[in-house]
């Protein structure tokens, strides 16, 4: 080949590779889409995501599974934001939400800084992506590169918030499958489950594990016992329990270690260590950190490439809380 055909070639590889890079890591979305529109949307999400967990550490869990439930129910578009209306019931109050999923004033704190620097070009989709992302930061875990232009939904759905996100009885080949359904890989499921090394849980999503399991450390079970007592209905539902005993305002690898000491606060959790196609990987991330981290930061950059609204698609809200 002539030297300026390769030459040429090697130019156009060149000037391709970050498209290549974000059709793979981001699917159409991009890394540079505000910055032209909103150049300072990344520094005011990431100060308001910081004071928020500077004033309550757990703050930050909260906003990183909001970005989950936002992206299991019709991708990450921001329908989890949306509040019910007298018309309209959304996926506030869906099984796996009410009462649980927390931080909505912390996105709408974040949301009105960022119109006020830009009004009516950032989603909230795209906020919640960045906050998820910076949460994870400032709790000591990893960071990655937001791919960015997702659009909110005009819509939400409180029966595909029921249908979609898995409970914490599920069992191994439940949770294999409903992250396959998202594209998703097994591999994918155990590093983003690592997120429940930080924030709590309440009694009446733990408790028939730990009267009822067997493969529970028994230390383990009568620790949580103590503040989750068996009967159910009453105000104890609420009472709530880190789900990383050792070490839960911190994002490391211990939650992998807790399961190889059969110390997983849900049956979910301990189901990737409990004899099946999980176990080696949960001890290579209990073991290693770092792969750990670097596993979460690209699983975290796939789950929020779950399909994205983008283009013309949906609209950038002005308000989260609903349409405009
Ligand atoms: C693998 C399937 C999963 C199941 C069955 C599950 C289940 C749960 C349950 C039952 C709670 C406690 C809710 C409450 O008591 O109100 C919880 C909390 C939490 N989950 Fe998951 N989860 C899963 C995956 C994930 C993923 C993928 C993430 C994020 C990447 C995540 C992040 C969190 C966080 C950070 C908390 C604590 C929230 C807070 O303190 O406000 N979870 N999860
Ligand atoms: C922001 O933009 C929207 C839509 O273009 C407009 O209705 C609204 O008045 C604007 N708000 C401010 C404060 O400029
Ligand atoms: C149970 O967990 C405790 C820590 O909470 C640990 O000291 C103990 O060795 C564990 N027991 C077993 C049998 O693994």
């Amino acid at each position: 080949m002539a030297a300026a055909t390769v030459r040429c070639l090697l130019t156009i590889a060149v000037v391709l590779a970050p498209f290549l890079a974000g059709a793979t890591a981001g699917g159409p979305l991009s890394t540079s889409f505000y910055s032209k529109k909103c150049p300072n949307v990344q520094g005011i999400v990431r100060a308001g995501v910081a004071s928020a967990v500077a004033a309550e550490r757990r703050m930050g869990a909260s906003i990183l599974r909001m970005f989950f439930h936002d992206c299991f129910v019709n991708g990450c578009d921001g329908s989890i934001l949306l509040d019910d209306t007298s018309t309209f019931t959304g996926e506030k109050n869906a099984g796996p939400n009410a009462n649980s999923v927390r931080g909505f004033e912390v996105i709408d704190a974040i949301k009105a800084q960022v119109e006020a620097a830009c009004n009516a070009t950032v989603s909230c989709a795209d906020i919640l992506a960045l906050a998820a992302r910076d949460a994870v930061n400032l709790l000591g875990g990893p960071t990655w590169t937001v791919y960015l232009g997702r659009r909110d939904a005009l819509t939400a759905s409180q029966s595909d918030a029921n249908a979609n996100l898995p409970g914490p009885g599920s069992s191994l080949a439940t949770l294999v499958a409903m992250f396959g359904n998202k594209g998703l890989s097994p591999r994918d499921m155990t590093a983003l489950s690592g997120a429940h090394t930080v924030g709590q849980a309440r009694c009446a999503t733990f408790r028939d594990r730990i009267y009822n399991d067997a493969n529970i450390n028994a230390t383990f079970a009568s620790l949580r016992q103590q503040t989750c007592p068996q009967a159910a209905g009453g105000a104890s539902d609420a009472a709530l329990a880190p789900i990383d005993a050792q070490t839960p305002e911190a994002f490391d690898n211990a939650y992998y270690t807790n399961l190889m000491g059969k110390r997983g606060l849900f049956h979910s959790d301990q189901e990737l260590f409990n004899g099946g196609s999980q176990d080696a990987l949960v001890k290579k991330y209990s073991g290693n950190a770092g792969m750990f981290a670097a596993d979460f930061a690209k699983a975290m950059m796939r789950m929020g490439a779950i399909s994205p609204l983008t283009g013309a698609q949906g609209e950038v809200r002005l308000n989260c809380r609903k349409v405009n």
